[in-house]
């Protein structure tokens, strides 16, 4: 089949390099001519500046030019395309709802394209995007209103997470087609044939609407899980003696009805979707007149998570960061990726920079040149100029005060050693994503380890058997510290 994918962002160039690998015909357009100039360059260091994922530039590399094709003008193959995706970016608005203006925009100008097609033969349009429920429709109403024929729509949710996107494209959990029309149906079962019976992945077709819904349900689900623990195992293992997080963990998902992803504790979580969908389904059933009581709660909890840390260092540990150096470790939202969007790193070094820090030495494996570029840019704010970047955790910890983990990196879990070797105590450790299995050690040298899902740990508590809010908490030290993510 010929397919064009509009948008080729972490959504759609892994879903275009992984349609093409299954023979047919993609092309895989985007408004952005430098992206898809290095797209075409089929280099990885090119692919990589903008969509960073585990083998996408190698499946990009071997399709180019044969089944994958780039293009900056959708008007050149229109003429005979089968199938339509829209996989543009729908971000949130201040009053939460979505921003449908990129996607209208691309819609708007197929219609129009569309309305002049002199090829009869129908053209099914598919939303990858997550937009709101009724957006299928509304894309209908807009192909209606250019005069365009013999068109279908359809709701085909993306549900794969990033620093997977490659394997979640080929081997989904599930495949969900929402569809009006038998002929639509069967036009993306052809395309879809991998999936269709599969054994294991469950292929389901619906409603436009019911699609809609599902994307939005799934998303504000695993949401509220994390925040579960997040809002109430952390809080727990926090603020009473003797409780041991991992424990908790594993007693609690050792029923098979519950699941462990989402059970590691963080300092929130972010990326660009749950925040974002979450707010819009707040703002969907608001308009709809129904509760959003336990979905605001959600939000509001995941929001909190992402600088509670920064508040216990003040009120538990009692310390000041006014005019103080910290280290930052990790910038993106999660580990395996350079995307920052939504990362509790931003909020972290918004908060850091309101309590007036000297410098914010920061280091990730991946996106400082993400960060440098297009969230700290000092001439958007010269408070940016605080901070600095560096090439290893070691270097970025030399010289400060206090260190705080924001990235659950793999590297980060053997950070005791450095830290050791690096700065001396007392010296605060905010570990936002419990990486430091062996932080005893730390705690027996005399730094003070502060971790997301655990008491303030420092030498003299642990005499003391005490944390230091001097309520009398018993610090029994987490002995299974597991990594998140
Ligand atoms: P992105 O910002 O990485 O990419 C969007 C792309 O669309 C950009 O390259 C942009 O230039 C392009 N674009 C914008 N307007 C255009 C237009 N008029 N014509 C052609 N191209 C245009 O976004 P993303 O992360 O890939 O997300 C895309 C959608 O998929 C969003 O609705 C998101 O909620 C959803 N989604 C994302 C993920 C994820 O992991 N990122 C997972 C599931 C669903
Ligand atoms: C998430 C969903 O997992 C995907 O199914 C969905 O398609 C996607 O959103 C989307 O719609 O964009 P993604 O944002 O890529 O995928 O990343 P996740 O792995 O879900 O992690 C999200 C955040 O939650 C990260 O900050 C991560 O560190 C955090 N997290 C995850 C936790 O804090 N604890 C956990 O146990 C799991």
């Amino acid at each position: 089949m010929k397919i064009v994918v509009i948008g080729t962002g972490y959504v759609g160039l892994p879903h275009a390099a992984v349609l093409s690998e299954y023979g047919h015909e993609v092309y895989a357009y985007d408004i952005d001519e430098t992206r898809i100039k290095a797209y075409q360059t089929g280099e990885a260091e090119a692919i990589e500046r903008y969509v960073n994922e585990p083998g996408l530039a190698d499946v990009v590399a071997e399709n180019l030019g044969r089944y994958l094709f780039f293009t900056t003008d959708i008007n050149e193959v229109v003429e005979d395309t089968d199938v339509f995706f829209f996989c543009i970016n729908t971000p949130p608005q201040r009053d939460g709802s979505t921003d449908l203006s990129y996607y209208l925009d691309a819609a708007h100008h197929l219609a129009d394209l569309l309305a002049q097609r002199a090829n009869p033969s129908r053209v099914v349009l598919v939303n990858k995007s997550t937009v709101p429920i009724g957006t299928a429709r509304l894309l209908e109403s807009v192909m209606h209103e250019y005069g365009v024929k013999n068109v279908g729509v359809a709701s085909n949710p993306e549900f794969l997470a990033q620093g997977n996107a490659v394997e979640g494209s080929r081997r989904p959990d599930r495949v969900v087609v929402g569809a009006d029309t038998e002929e639509d149906l069967e036009a993306l079962r052809r395309l879809y044939s991998q999936f269709v019976n599969h054994v294991r992945i469950r292929y389901l077709e619906t409603t436009p609407e019911t699609a809609e819904a599902i994307k939005y349900m799934s998303n504000t689900l695993l949401l509220t899980y994390i925040s579960f623990w997040n809002g109430v195992g952390a809080r727990l293992a926090e603020a009473m003696p003797n409780i041991r997080m991992e424990d908790l963990k594993i007693g609690v998902t050792s029923d098979a009805r519950i699941s462990t992803w989402g059970s590691y504790v963080s300092n929130g979580a972010g990326g660009s979707c749950f925040g974002k969908d979450i707010q819009s389904l707040i703002y969907q059933l608001n308009r709809a007149g129904r509760s959003t009581d336990l979905l605001q709660a959600v939000y509001g909890i995941n929001e909190y998570q992402k600088t509670y840390l920064i508040d216990r260092a003040v009120h538990e540990a009692r310390f000041s960061f006014n005019q103080k150096t910290v280290a930052l470790l990790g910038l993106a939202f999660k580990k395996r990726t350079n995307d920052m969007r939504d990362s509790a790193a931003l909020r972290v070094v918004e908060s850091l920079l309101a309590r007036g820090v000297r410098a914010i030495r920061a280091y990730d494996p991946l996106a400082m040149d993400e960060a440098r570029r297009n969230w700290f840019n000092p001439d958007k704010n010269h408070l940016f100029e605080r901070i600095s970047y560096h090439d290893t955790a070691k270097e970025a910890m030399t010289g400060s005060d206090a260190m705080y983990i924001s990235t659950d990196w793999e590297e980060f879990r053997g950070l005791t050693r450095t830290i050791q070797t690096t700065v001396k105590p007392p010296y605060l450790v905010m570990d936002g994503r419990r990486m430091l299995p062996d932080f005893e050690k730390l705690v027996d040298a005399g730094y003070v380890y502060l971790p997301v899902g655990g008491p303030l740990m420092s030498g003299s508590d642990k005499d003391n058997a005490k944390s230091s809010d001097g309520r009398g908490v018993v610090a029994i030290a987490h002995r299974d510290v597991r990594q998140v993510g």
